[in-house]
């Protein structure tokens, strides 16, 4: 289980810097980042033509550029902690001709209230960043409370059990597979760092049983690259 004590600071770690650099980072450390966002459109293609859609941790705007452009006539709510993600998403956004689409909240998912109830959401690479079993279910049961019953909740994160053999031959098959995206050996040490420190790894199973108590029913695994796992599910009616 992940260690409570260790706040990690996604918004001073998703600084300017990091924005600026994401796009093209992401992709070498989750080769299947595209596919992973366009699976996403095929897993929510069954929503309202009109749905209201939650992208929690919505980063430089991935899922809602990918939905977006799928599905012309959603709306879409960005709540990011960090003010140069959002402005980064709020920058592709308008580029993309959806700035009338979309709606931002700059704080944490936690903090978030609308009175909108949302059809459906995602949280990708997101809760993997939250340290302790009751921050991580407080971050699932906000995402929760925003969802109409039956709503789907697309999660996709890194996972795993730190103690287990498979852990560490994922591990180190996933950062060959990055360091052949040409990442020097300063910023391989560097980001090996970043993973050890700052994710929160928790099994499937524990993962499993928070979507459980935070009032998600069934999920099933549709996606791994690596350690990187992804979760289609419902709210529990
Ligand atoms: C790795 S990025 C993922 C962005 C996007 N979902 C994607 O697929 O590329 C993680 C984002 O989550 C944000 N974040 C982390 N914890 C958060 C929280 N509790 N509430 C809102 N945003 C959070 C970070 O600021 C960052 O922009």
């Amino acid at each position: 289980m992940s260690r409570p004590g260790d706040a990690f600071d996604a918004a001073a770690h998703f600084d300017e810097a990091s924005a600026t650099r994401y796009d093209r980072r992401i992709r070498s450390f989750c080769p299947s980042y595209d596919a992973l966002h366009h699976m996403t459109a095929a897993w929510l293609s069954r929503l309202p033509e009109r749905a209201e859609f939650l992208s929690a941790g919505a980063g430089t705007g991935a899922e809602i550029l990918a939905l977006g452009r799928r599905f012309p006539l959603w709306r879409f709510t960005a709540v990011d902690v960090s003010s140069d993600m959002t402005t980064a998403c709020r920058n592709r956004v308008a580029a993309a001709g959806m700035a009338e689409r979309v709606a931002y909240f700059q704080g944490r998912v936690q903090e978030f209230r609308s009175a909108t109830s949302f059809n459906a959401a995602s949280s990708i690479f997101v809760s993997h960043f939250i340290a302790g079993r009751e921050e991580k279910l407080a971050y699932f049961r906000a995402i929760s409370s925003l969802l109409k019953p039956g709503g789907s909740f697309l999660l996709a994160d890194l996972f795993g059990d730190r103690a287990s053999s498979e852990f560490g031959t994922l591990l180190d098959a996933w950062l060959a597979s990055y360091a052949s995206h040409g990442a020097a050996a300063p910023e391989l040490e560097k980001d090996r760092a970043h993973i050890e420190s700052d994710i929160a790894f928790v099994s499937e199973g524990e993962l499993l049983e928070l979507l459980r108590e935070a009032g998600f029913g069934a999920p099933i695994r549709f996606y791994q690259t690596f350690l990187f796992g992804g979760w289609m599910m419902t709210k529990r009616i």
